[in-house]
């Protein structure tokens, strides 16, 4: 294998990122897309909630990405996965500016079923690993192609502390399968692309202030979360967009198929 050159990466802040699960305003789909746009990204946003993409749109484009487009899609769906990119694809000629081939994939889309085991239907499950974890087979299988072609990517998913620990605060075990199968999709994939200039990486959060704990943490279970959070305090979006933006920009080509640990110390290793 030819040695290749870091500075080759410098095209990534010209390229466009994918943003699953954008359209949640206090999501880490937000967080994410709006530290993106911070550093002049161009963006794509796709939500199963299409009402509040073009919210979405507007507040990534006030927070400087130079073109934005949305697309609703449900990623549980190979089919509209697969019109969803091509629509992305396509915005490159469209009257509203063009966007750059993609660059970077970020699958922030994700479900949490608090239903116990015993309760949990077989469709219930494959539910929850079809959002979180096939989900995130069908978007990187649209986008690779792409990422090959041009020898430059990053594929970044969510997981969750879950994933190690079980869970069990605002979730169940088919939760902690769904991530514990991302975080295996990442490595395995990693290996697969490796020396291809496609790295992967994993993102393990807890405790970030979202609607996926079953509503904001306020009172006495918001004091709950915090007493049980090593840092003294909540994780904030923002925090977890700005990691994001070092692994899907320049300087983030030196790590691949790792999991980052976000979650204030609640778990360390
Ligand atoms: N908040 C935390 O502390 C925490 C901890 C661990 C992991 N996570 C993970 O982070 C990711 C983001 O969660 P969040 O906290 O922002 O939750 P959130 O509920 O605020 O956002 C989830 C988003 O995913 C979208 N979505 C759901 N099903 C979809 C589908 N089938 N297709 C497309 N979009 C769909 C929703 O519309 C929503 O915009 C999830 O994968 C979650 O498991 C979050």
């Amino acid at each position: 294998m030819s040695e290749r050159s870091a500075a080759d990466e410098s095209r990534l802040t010209d390229l466009t990122c994918v943003v699953t699960g954008a359209a949640s305003e206090r999501g880490i789909g937000r967080g994410v897309a709006l530290a993106l746009a911070g550093q002049g990204r161009p963006l794509a946003l796709l939500d199963l909630d299409g009402a509040r993409l073009a919210h979405a749109a507007e507040a990534v484009r006030a927070a400087g990405s130079p073109a934005v487009v949305t697309a609703e899609v449900d990623v549980a769906d190979e089919a509209s996965v697969a019109a969803a990119i091509s629509a992305v694809e396509s915005a490159r000629a469209s009257p509203t500016g063009p966007l750059p081939p993609i660059g970077a994939l970020v699958h922030c889309a994700g479900v949490a079923d608090p239903t116990p085991f015993l309760e949990m239907t077989s469709s219930g499950f494959q539910r929850t690993l079809a959002i979180n974890t096939l989900g995130l087979f069908h978007l990187a299988r649209r986008v690779l192609p792409g990422m090959l072609d041009q020898g430059l990517g990053r594929i970044v998913a969510m997981s969750s502390t879950a994933a190690q620990d079980g869970g069990g605060n605002f979730s169940t075990s088919a939760y902690a399968a769904s991530k514990a199968g991302v975080e295996g999709l990442i490595r395995g994939l990693a290996k697969e692309v490796a020396g291809t200039g496609v790295t992967t990486a994993a993102i393990a959060p807890a405790n970030i202030d979202t609607d996926i704990m079953g509503g904001a943490l306020v009172g006495q279970r918001r004091e709950e979360f915090v007493a049980r959070t090593p840092v003294g305090r909540l994780g904030t979006t923002r925090e977890l967009g700005e990691l994001v933006a070092f692994l899907v920009g320049p300087h983030g080509g030196f790590t691949t198929g790792a999991t980052y640990n976000l979650n204030g110390g609640l778990r360390v290793g």
